[in-house]
């Protein structure tokens, strides 16, 4: 057994157990925009109730992998299933279907500026539901109170700070019910103190309703909060999808076993750490200077 190998209880490629079948399943994906490869042979199972993180520098693949995930783009090679059904298969209202089940709150999540945060909470209500008004009413006080909007629930978006934004996305992410939860770079944009709440939020609400979900992020801390698993893309590739225990043995080993590492895994490692010095560093001088060399 390697003693550089961080976790010598997991075998490298994080197989996990025979267990219940996996929420979403991603095999061999490739995605090609103007014939750049941004993703390229993901393999990646989430399975139900476990909270995956995929990390990444800007520009690796995060937002594209989780649009894929929730069939707002098709992959150009391989295939995602759902649930069990392959979601490249379906047409766009069997997709609406799939949909519901999920909750979203993107980078971009605005709430819409011209509703109070009740009325934004309740739209997917009344527009995926039939039920009435008053039950729609109740549905959104319970969401609100959920994530400690519920005094706030008449103010307009413009009212609030950018972490009860957040929150107000969150409560409209979960009207109805989600099993799946997506979220993209969830405490982009605010101070450390507010993230660190919507990380604890995340957590509790992962904890009391039991839903799955996949959350992209480059902010570590964040990350190390609120994973059971983590994926490491690297310029539109896997390298790793390991246990957080993994990871923070990873991040935590001392620099003198490092050197006995796979590539990859000091990469990662110089991610996990924000070091100045490492593969990362190197590969981008080293591709600098051959941008240099022959004019590229
Ligand atoms: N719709 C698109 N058309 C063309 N290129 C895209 C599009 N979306 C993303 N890309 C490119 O794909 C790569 C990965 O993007 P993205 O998934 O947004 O990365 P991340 O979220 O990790 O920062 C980037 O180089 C980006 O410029
Ligand atoms: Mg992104």
């Amino acid at each position: 057994m390697s003693q550089a190998n961080p976790n010598p209880q997991t075998a490298p490629s994080g197989e996990r157990a025979p267990g219940p079948d996996p929420v979403i399943r991603c095999t061999n994906i490739a995605k090609i925009f103007d014939g750049r490869t941004v993703l390229d042979d993901i393999n990646l199972e989430i399975y139900p109730g476990e909270t995956m993180v995929i990390m990444g520098g800007s520009g690796s693949g995060k937002s594209t992998s989780l649009r894929l995930m929730i069939g707002s783009m098709r992959p150009d090679r391989g295939s995602i299933e759902m649930f069990g059904r392959d979601i490249c298969a379906l047409n766009e209202s069997q997709l609406n279907d799939v949909r519901k089940q999920f909750g979203i709150l993107f980078q971009s999540g605005a709430l819409f500026n011209s509703m109070t945060i009740a009325e934004n909470v309740a739209l997917p209500l009344q527009e995926h539901t039939r039920l009435d008004q008053d039950i729609i009413d109740i549905q959104v006080k319970i969401k609100l109170e959920l994530v400690g909007l519920r005094e706030h629930a008449d103010l307009l978006p413009s009212q609030i700070s950018g972490g009860m934004k957040k929150r107000a996305g969150l409560a409209r992410a979960l009207a109805l019910d989600p099993k799946v939860l997506f979220y993209d770079e969830p405490s982009a944009g605010l101070d450390p103190v507010t993230s660190a709440q919507i990380d604890q939020l995340m957590l509790a609400l992962t904890k009391q309703l039991g839903v799955t979900s996949v959350v992209v992020t480059h902010e570590m801390d964040s990350a190390f909060t609120i994973a059971d698993r983590m994926a490491m893309l690297d310029k539109g590739r896997i390298l790793k999808v390991e246990t957080r225990q993994w990871y923070e043995r990873l991040r935590d080993m001392p620099l003198e076993q490092v050197r006995g590492l796979p590539e990859d895994e000091q990469l990662i490692r110089q991610f996990l750490r924000g070091d100045a010095d490492g593969p990362i560093t190197a590969r981008r001088d080293q591709s600098a200077f051959t941008d240099d060399l022959f004019g590229a």
